[in-house]
């Protein structure tokens, strides 16, 4: 199967996943889950937490308020989006935003992990706390966990099933957000990408 193809069956199982604590949000209003979209071939991973309003509403990750820092960062170092690929740990919203319960972050995470292996990304860029702590137990790193500010533009070596890769942690793009004071240390983080994204380039 090609990646193409894989990423189709994880979408049509995700579509179908009534199992999960958040799939009757979908019948409330009309919203669909958000698998996630971008390079399939992609050096880089995002990984964000989960769908917001406008994500739902579209089923793109990452296209509100976030999103438009997310891509004001990839603007600023170079990288265009098309060129990465952009997913959360969980695929469906929590009703008002809320942070992603234990229980949800166990039943979503198995389609994240397929992701990884099926696009094989040299540097995961996990964005905010949730998924950085996520990232750190997947691949056995537990031990570097620490509050996500001091994790921030820290990359760490991680050994996934296809190879040696780096996870780097960053701030969640919506602290920006709530507070514009905060842009110059979430590029700091993109600063570092844009170098480990040379790197792995050579
Ligand atoms: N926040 C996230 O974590 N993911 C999105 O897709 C949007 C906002």
């Amino acid at each position: 199967m090609s990646k193409k193809e894989m990423l189709k069956e994880i979408k049509k199982e995700v579509l179908g996943f009534k199992e999960s604590p958040l799939y009757r949000e979908r019948v409330k209003k009309v919203v669909f889950p958000v698998i996630g979209e971008g390079n399939h071939d992609g050096i880089v991973m995002f990984v964000g937490e989960a769908p917001g309003a406008r994500e739902a509403a579209t089923g793109r990750p990452f296209c509100g308020s976030a999103g438009k820092i997310l891509d004001q960062c990839l603007q600023e170092i170079g990288i265009e989006r098309k060129d990465v690929y952009i997913t959360n740990i969980l695929k469906d919203r929590p009703p008002k935003n809320r942070d992603p319960s234990p229980e949800e972050i166990e039943v979503y995470a198995p389609f994240l992990d397929r992701q990884i292996n099926i696009i094989q990304p040299k540097i995961i860029a996990s964005l905010g706390r949730f998924s950085a702590e996520y990232m750190l137990k997947k691949f056995y790193l537990e031990n570097k966990i620490r509050s996500i500010t001091a994790l921030h533009g820290t990359p760490v070596d991680a050994k996934a099933e296809y190879g040696v890769i780096k996870i780097l942690p960053l701030l969640h793009p919506a602290v920006v957000v709530y507070n514009r004071g905060k842009k110059e240390t979430l590029m700091e983080g993109f600063y570092t990408l844009k170098k480990l994204i040379e790197k792995c380039k050579k």
